[in-house]
């Protein structure tokens, strides 16, 4: 099956629902986007394997990621599908340009799952605006030149975990603060500049028949600085700087999640 064709741009509708008939989390969730008819097919399938990527690499430890913030996500399909993947975890899904489609995916998600949405979020911001916390996870797929780089730098700031999928490589756009010569050193970079700042790093591919930009860059921040399950004001939370002005101090208590509800 290739998807980087028309068939893959294709969104998908009622008349594939008959294509995902089991009660498996896959074919519940593709109901879901089926009835949305929003969502074109290959967005489905690499979504859902990045997804599957990032939980089985950062939910599998002792202390997962509490918050995780789906930066340029467009309507944010891949923040949902994490939290269809787990039980505990909040989203908050970033995009400047929250399109109309994203209320449409909230809603359907919403009748599959009720509860789910009480757990999610979206937030009109940009990557730059970020404030994360040690318990967050920032996600970004398809993170347009630099914008993985501001990505990256977010995440280092707040101390958070980081799942990147790079794309358009530009040396124009590329924003770390360690020189690149050569566009074929950049991720390499990346990489290294996150180990630097005390990163586990570890690449992953999807298949590449989903998408030709299918690195996935997981950089896990070790749990070894006396972080506990204690610290759950520490969570952060993303917010715009006009918003952050207003509200006082850029990482709030937990308690400040009901500001969102
Ligand atoms: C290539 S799309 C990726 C969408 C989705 N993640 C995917 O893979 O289908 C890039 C997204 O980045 C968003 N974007 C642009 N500038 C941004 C910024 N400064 N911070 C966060 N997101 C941004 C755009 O609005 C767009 O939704």
């Amino acid at each position: 099956m290739r998807l980087d064709g028309y068939a893959g741009r294709r969104r998908l509708g009622l008349s594939d629902l008959r294509r995902f008939e089991s009660e498996s989390l896959f074919d519940r969730s593709a109901r879901v986007v089926c009835g949305a008819q929003c969502v074109a097919k290959k967005e489905l399938y690499e979504n859902w394997a990045c997804a599957a990527a990032i939980h089985e690499h950062f939910f599998s430890r002792a202390m997962a990621p509490r918050v995780v913030v789906d930066v340029c996500g467009g309507h944010g399909l891949l923040g949902w599908f994490l939290l269809v993947m787990t039980s505990q975890t909040r989203c908050f899904a970033v995009d400047p340009r929250i399109p109309k489609s994203a209320a449409t995916l909230r809603d359907a998600f919403g009748r599959e799952w009720p509860g789910l949405g009480s757990r999610h979020r979206y937030l009109e911001a940009r990557a730059e605006d970020l404030s994360l916390g040690p318990h967050a996870l920032v996600v970004a797929l398809h993170a347009c030149g630099g914008l993985t780089d501001d990505v990256l730098l977010a995440a280092v700031d707040g101390r958070a975990h980081a799942a990147v999928v790079p794309c358009c490589h530009s040396l124009r756009g590329y924003r770390l603060p360690v020189r690149v010569d050569r566009l074929d050193d950049i991720d390499r970079t990346r990489c290294a500049f996150m180990t630097d700042h005390g990163y586990d790093v570890v690449s992953h591919f999807l298949p590449a028949h989903l998408t030709p930009k299918n690195q996935v860059l997981f950089a896990a921040r070790p749990f070894s600085n006396g972080l506990s399950h204690d610290d759950d004001d520490d969570v952060g939370l993303p917010l715009r700087s006009p918003l952050r002005e207003a509200l006082g101090p850029a990482r709030l208590p937990s308690l400040a999640w009901s500001r969102w509800r």
